[in-house]
Parts: C-alpha cells; structure tokens; sequence
C-alpha cells in the first residue's frame, strides 16, 4: 500500500482537527478515522449528494489519455512557468493545492517544476483521486468536495491550480497563506469550437471569465491574464476522448456520440484555446 504522504496538511472534515497518521488511515484528535485506499488516496468528503458533478471512471481514462497525448502542453508549460515564478521566494513547506485535479495531470507537471514542494489533489470523483495519487510521488490525492469547507488547514498552500473546476474563493483564500496566488484557467469562447459546431455539443459559457473575477474579487487581486491559443490535430479516436471527458457525457447518451462522431473525419484541426488568470491573495 502506498503510504499516504503529508496529513499535516489535511484537518478532519468532522471536526476540523488536525490528523495523525496511523496504520492505513488518518485519525484526528477527536478520534475521527479515515481509510487510507489501497491505492494511496483518502476519502474526506462527508457528503456524496453531489456525486453527480464527480468524473466517473470513463471520463477520467478520456481525460488523462487525451492530456498525456500532449496537445494541451503549452498550457501545462504556462502553468509550469506560473509556479515556478509565484513559489520562487515562498516558505518551501507551502504545498501546491490543485482543487478539482481530475488525474492529476498538470500538477504533476507543475510539481516537476518546483522539485522542493508537494502537491494536494483534491476531487470529488474518487476515479480521479485514485489516478491522481499515482501520477507523481509527491502528490497526496483526497476525495473532497469544492462546494463544503475544505478539509486543509489554513495557510498551508503557496499556490493553488484551479483548471476548469469549481472554485469556492473563500476556501482558497482561507488554504492559501499570505503572499499565496491562485492560478485558474477556463475556456477561452472559440475553444473546441469546430469540434462543438460539428457535433452539436454544448458551448462554452461566455460569462464563464466574467463570473470568475467576479466571484474572487473581493479576496483576491488580479495580477495577469494569459490567452493561451493553438491549433491541435486530433484523430476521430482524440475527438471521442475529448468529448468523453466533458459534460456532454452526461447529456448525450453514449450511442448518439458515437452516432455523431462517425460523422467526423479521419482526422481533424481543432483550435485549443484557454485563459490563465493570476489571482494574489489579499490581506484583509
Ligand atoms: C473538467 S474536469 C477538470 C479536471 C482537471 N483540472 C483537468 O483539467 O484535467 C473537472 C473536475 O472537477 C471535479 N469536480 C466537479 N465537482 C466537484 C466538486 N464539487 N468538488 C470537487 N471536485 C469536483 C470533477 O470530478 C472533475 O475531475
Ligand atoms: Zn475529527
């Protein structure tokens, strides 16, 4: 069993008190226990009425095996770039805190950037969880849920990475410590877009970046804003992956998306367009 690495950073979603690890699990001082999972991921979500909005299995092999093909690494190296410079002259025992990870893809990236930090993968979707705890060894994977207070003590993260997940401001900012940043990316609005007017998927939310500012506005401070814009190629087999790993799994049935992408050709230029804003904690 893969041991789980860092519980000082985790507090009990019960009762907020700190944990000790014990024999395959996380136990607070109050004597609330959590299984550590075989697969190294612990379980700190109380309530799964929500499970609804987590990634099932399918969705995140889609996801990881369409991000390892590369056609998204120029966001990963932004990212990357990002971190290295927000957490140059931070207190190293700050982690990286991806709220809303999925497979862990990019904060592994970002943590083999920062060699000197660990990562904490937090996802409501335990398939995520379970693949993210394997994708870097300095990565801590949790099951939590972004819409209930965040089982993290306060301060511990440097730098939060939030790429197209639920943000909770007021969790970040009470996780992330002084002089701590939150990196967060949405879609820009022509992203996918031949993919999405082919098949008649659902189109990305234009207020989507208005809505994001202003819901930080009022405990984080804009910094810098990045388009990050590229043409990708991807096979019909990428164009299937792409679709399964996105909310239109859950309103087309499988067989209508199978029935739509039959449609497509071999191959085809999609544009991969995303947005990269730097929120800076402020004091208040
Ligand atoms: C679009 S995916 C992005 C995953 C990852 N950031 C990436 O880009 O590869 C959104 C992720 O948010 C997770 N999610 C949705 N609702 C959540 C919630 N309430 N709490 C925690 N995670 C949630 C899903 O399980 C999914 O892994
Ligand atoms: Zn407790």
């Amino acid at each position: 069993m893969k041991p789980f690495p860092f519980p000082l950073f985790l507090r009990c979603p019960r009762c907020g008190s700190p944990f000790t690890a014990v024999l395959g699990a996380l136990r607070c001082d109050r004597g609330h226990a959590f299984d550590i999972a075989r697969e190294g991921y612990v379980h700190l979500a109380l309530r799964s009425r929500l499970v609804a909005n987590a990634d099932t299995a399918p969705m995140v092999e889609a996801r990881l095996k369409f991000l390892s093909a590369g056609h998204f690494d120029p966001l990963t190296r932004a990212l990357a770039q990002h971190a290295a410079e927000i957490l140059r002259d931070q207190d190293p025992a700050r982690c990286v805190l991806d709220a809303g990870a999925g497979p862990g893809h990019y904060l592994a990236q970002v943590l083999d950037r920062v060699p000197d930090r660990l990562g904490l993968a937090l996802d409501l979707s335990k398939f995520a969880a379970r693949r993210a705890a394997r994708a870097h060894p300095r990565i801590g994977a949790v099951v939590a849920d972004l819409t209930q207070p965040l089982p993290v003590m306060d301060g511990v993260a440097g730098l939060g990475l939030s790429v197209f997940a639920p943000r909770p401001a007021q969790e970040l900012w009470r996780v992330l410590g002084p002089g701590g940043a939150l990196v967060a990316v949405t879609p820009g609005p022509r992203h996918l877009g031949e993919l999405i007017d082919r098949i008649g998927l659902l189109t990305v939310d234009t207020r989507k970046e208005s809505r994001l500012r202003e819901r930080m506005k009022d405990l984080f401070e804009l910094r810098a804003v990045d388009t990050i814009e590229h043409p990708i190629e991807v096979s019909r087999t990428e164009a299937s992956a792409l679709i399964g790993m996105g909310p239109n799994a859950f309103h087309l049935g499988p067989e209508e998306v199978e029935r739509r992408l039959q449609a497509l050709p071999d191959r085809m230029e999609l544009l991969a367009s995303f947005r990269l804003h730097v929120f800076m904690r402020v004091a208040r």
